[in-house]
């Protein structure tokens, strides 16, 4: 394994422009859980909770397990180890920026600054009604669904299944896609489109793709070139040692 960290690291610092691409695994040990896998968020609770229709239809309904699942306990999260070397490596010229699948805000915390969030990002409500924004903690959950000051219903800033994804989010994340000749996928089952196609048009585009997962995904066999077969923080934690990073 210490073979291929080192490889994994030398690749890193020959790039001209290095992505980062990266999904619920990456938060796993900052204590938010994966949505797929054994004790995934969707083998606890019915994705269509966060189906677009079903929300117009039954916002209280929706935003009950919305509440639940996002905001109970995803607001005390803090930014890992994997987070916080993913942004030292952007300070320091490695990496140019990450794309996450992610919407718990935490490679903001971490310190990253270009970051296209694919899926949106659950710390802003957004109205239906006027489109004005709040942030989540000016919003009492008390009572369900929450209003907005104009009376509309206020949605939380991700997208739901059957809705698109956000620009520039969508254009920006392609096109680093395409120009980059190193992108680093950290934490994803590779199983929710069209995010998992960036990898693919990462590698089509001539990129080397080093993946770090404690378990093989979607991309393994045909997409990875390096697989470090580990959890972030530990697989992170080594990349940045051998890429001569402080600690962090
Ligand atoms: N370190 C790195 N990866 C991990 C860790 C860890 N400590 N623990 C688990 N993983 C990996 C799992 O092996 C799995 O491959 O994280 C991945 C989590 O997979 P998913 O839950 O499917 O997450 P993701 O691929 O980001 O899902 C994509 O699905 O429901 C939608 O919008 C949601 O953005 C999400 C999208």
């Amino acid at each position: 394994m210490q073979d291929r960290i080192e490889q994994a690291a030398q690749t890193l610092l020959n790039a001209h422009h290095a992505v980062a691409f990266t999904g619920a695994g990456v938060s796993v040990e900052s204590g938010i859980p994966t949505f797929r896998g054994p004790d995934g968020i969707w083998s606890r609770y019915d994705p269509e909770s966060i189906e677009l229709g079903f929300f117009l239809r039954h916002p209280g309904d929706s935003w009950t397990v919305i509440k639940e699942i996002f905001y109970d306990f995803f607001g005390q999260a803090a930014p890992n180890a994997a987070h916080r070397i993913l942004a030292e490596m952007e300070a320091s010229g490695i990496l140019r920026e990450v794309i996450t699948q992610n919407i718990d805000n935490l490679h903001r915390d971490a310190g990253s600054r270009t970051v296209w969030e694919f899926h949106g990002n659950s710390r802003t409500l957004v109205c239906l009604a006027c489109r004005a924004t709040y942030p989540v903690g000016e919003v009492s959950l008390d009572t369900l669904p929450p209003l907005c000051e104009c009376s509309g219903l206020l949605k939380p800033n991700f997208i739901f299944f059957g809705e698109g994804i956000p620009e520039p989010a969508r254009s920006k994340s392609f096109a680093a896609a395409s120009a980059c000749d190193v992108m680093l996928v950290i934490g994803s089952t590779g199983e929710v489109a069209p995010a998992s196609m960036l990898p693919g048009v990462a590698r089509n585009g001539g990129a080397t793709i080093i993946e770090v997962n404690p378990e093989p995904s979607l991309f393994t066999a045909g997409t990875t070139d390096i697989f470090l077969q580990g959890a972030a923080t530990e697989m992170m934690g080594r990349l940045g040692v051998a890429m001569g990073l402080g600690e962090v």
